[in-house]
């Protein structure tokens, strides 16, 4: 068997290894483009988006970009089937599926001859993404932002082990948000990065300004993840987050907690700015983040940062 894994800056025809990640309610077309024109993969996140508005989006990512850009497909949706159609139709052929099995669409995808990544938190997991024919692999610990894995496997102890379970390339994602934490993924086995937290404080994502406001102001214990009997999903704690930890307390029935989260929680929050009553879904790494400057900005100073943190770490651990 070849043990070569082709690049991921290889893989999609990019200049750096970092994958702006697809965000329900964030990473619209303005966002992937950005990304794109920055050097990174951008992903437009479909989300819970109709049909319609995916293809707004995808056609706006492609007014605005003439480099690669994908799309992400959380594959728990209803409407999965029509946008693939949408995307395929308007020539994406990079796909990240998420939130479902791998092999319900990677050979669909993979015989119309796009490249399908998909996101997993297990090393078991990544071994099946391997079988169904992924070219690639979103290895995300506990520590991200948005939906989870109920395992709580973290990403500095996911990583080496989807590393050494599959041939494919890794990309790590979950708690990275700036040159540091990709140059740590990297030594850990990991061949790119995808950021998600980091990418929805920016001056392109779709986020509400005050959404962006509460992640600059959060801490490193400003988040927590919840929901672990429905869809686990790490969220900053707000009062809908103690509505559902209150319920959680009481061993609340999952069609209790199903009332509670109702619709649109996620919109409210994240796209309306209702920090209070919505669903406001980021890292434990929006301790890190201060600022929401241009992707052009952020994406400079993650690999200065990068070049410094590889420069500055101590390799040899011999003391002579
Ligand atoms: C606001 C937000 C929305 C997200 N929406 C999605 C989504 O629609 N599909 C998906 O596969 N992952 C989603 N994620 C997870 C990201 O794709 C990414 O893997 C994660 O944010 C990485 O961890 P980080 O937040 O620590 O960078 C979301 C994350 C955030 C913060």
């Amino acid at each position: 068997m070849p043990s070569y894994r082709p690049s991921i800056t290889e893989l999609f025809n990019i200049k750096l290894p970092i994958v702006q990640a697809g965000m329900i309610w964030v990473s619209g077309g303005k966002l992937a483009a950005a990304a794109a024109e920055a050097g990174c993969l951008g992903l437009v996140g479909a989300g819970s988006m109709q049909p319609a508005m995916l293809k707004h989006h995808l056609e706006l990512a492609a007014s605005l970009t003439k480099k690669p850009f994908g799309v992400n497909i959380p594959l728990l949706y209803s409407k999965v089937q029509e946008q693939i159609d949408v995307a395929l139709a308007a020539g994406v052929r990079i796909f990240f599926t998420s939130a479902g099995s791998p092999k319900t669409w990677t050979s669909f995808l993979k015989d119309r001859g796009c490249i399908v990544v998909h996101v997993t938190s297990s090393p078991e997991l990544a071994v099946k993404c391997e079988a169904a024919g992924c070219d690639a692999i979103v290895a995300e610990g506990f520590e991200a932002g948005g939906h989870n894995g109920r395992d709580e496997i973290t990403t500095l102890t996911l990583i080496p082990q989807v590393a050494d379970a599959v041939r494919i390339p890794v990309i790590a994602a979950g708690g990275i948000a700036d040159g540091r934490g990709m140059a740590a993924a990297l030594a850990l086995g990991a061949h790119g990065v995808q950021m998600g937290s980091r990418f929805v404080a920016t001056a392109e994502s779709s986020a509400h300004p005050k959404f962006k406001q509460a992640i600059i102001d959060a801490g490193a214990g400003s988040t927590m993840l919840s929901l672990k009997e429905l869809v686990p999903v790490r969220l900053l704690k707000n009062h809908f987050y103690e509505q559902v930890a209150a319920l959680e307390q009481r061993c609340a029935t999952k069609e209790e907690l199903t009332v509670l989260l109702g619709k649109g929680r996620a919109k409210l929050g994240m796209f309306d700015g209702d920090l209070d009553e919505g669903e406001l879904e980021i890292g434990q790494i929006a301790g890190l983040i201060h600022d929401a400057p241009t992707v052009a900005e952020l994406v400079s100073r993650l690999t200065t940062e990068y070049e410094h943190a590889v420069k500055n770490t101590p390799l040899s651990l011999r003391r002579d």
